[in-house]
């Protein structure tokens, strides 16, 4: 059974403060540990309000690296970019703000090349931070031709090319993504999500485990340590 406990909040600019100190202390806590932070956070659009209040928080940023948990393979100036829109949240922090996908010749290189990229730094991160779409995946675990490696993956394999079948309408585009189990290996694994639809598929997945249909059901399904549920109308 996945061990997870909803944070309701009233509105989503309530949620986007509180996530934000939740997540300063996590960093605070791994500095105080291990003098350093690795930290990985979601695309889309929920993050926003929540990077807003994060970057105004007077932290180690010198001492945090920040990674996008998944990353479209689109130029870095291009408006679907996970790391454009991480790197224009929090630049100013001065944190080290660190891409995972690099051009390559086709999606399954760009895989291979963003697992390189990540076996350079210390893992596990203290976090990973994951959103949820409406078709229940999470970071750019998508069903398509390479879901079941990308759950299967073993512990070693960080990250993973990923071309969703059928296509995201809202970013039709290949991408690199963490695999199940570099998610899980994290210290703290935080979700946040918005609606009613969102909670009540999350809810059914929760219920589902090992059987749901939904990636995040399948990833969560295997997870070692509780997962935080942050929620907003
Ligand atoms: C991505 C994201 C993805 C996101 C969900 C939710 O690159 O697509 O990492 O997993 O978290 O799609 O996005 P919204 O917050 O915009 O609903």
């Amino acid at each position: 059974m996945i061990e997870a406990e909803f944070w309701d909040y009233d509105s989503r600019e309530d949620m986007a403060a509180e996530v934000a100190g939740d997540i300063g202390f996590i960093i605070e806590s791994a500095i105080d540990a291990r003098g350093e932070s690795l930290v990985a956070f979601p695309g889309g659009s929920t993050p926003a309000p929540i990077f807003a209040h994060l970057a105004q928080k007077q932290l180690p940023w010198k001492r945090v690296t920040i990674i996008p948990g998944d990353d479209r393979l689109v130029p870095v100036d291009n408006e679907l970019s996970n790391i454009r829109a991480i790197a224009q949240a929090m630049i100013s922090t001065g944190a080290r703000i660190y891409p995972i996908a690099v051009e390559a010749e086709d999606y399954t290189m760009a895989g291979h090349a963003a697992d390189a990229r990540l076996r350079d730094l210390k893992w596990p991160p203290d976090l990973v931070w994951l959103g949820m779409g409406t078709d229940g995946h999470t970071a750019s675990l998508f069903p398509g031709p390479d879901f079941e490696d990308a759950m299967d993956a073993p512990k070693a394999r960080l990250a993973m090319g990923i071309r969703p079948d059928p296509m995201p309408p809202e970013a039709p585009v290949d991408r690199v993504s963490l695999t199940r189990a570099a998610i899980l290996q994290a210290r703290t694994i935080l979700i946040t999500i918005t609606g009613q639809e969102k909670r009540d598929l999350l809810e059914q997945a929760i219920e589902d485990g090992q059987s749901s249909k939904l990636p995040i059901g399948r990833v969560l399904a295997e997870s070692q340590i509780p997962i935080d549920i942050h929620w907003a109308p």
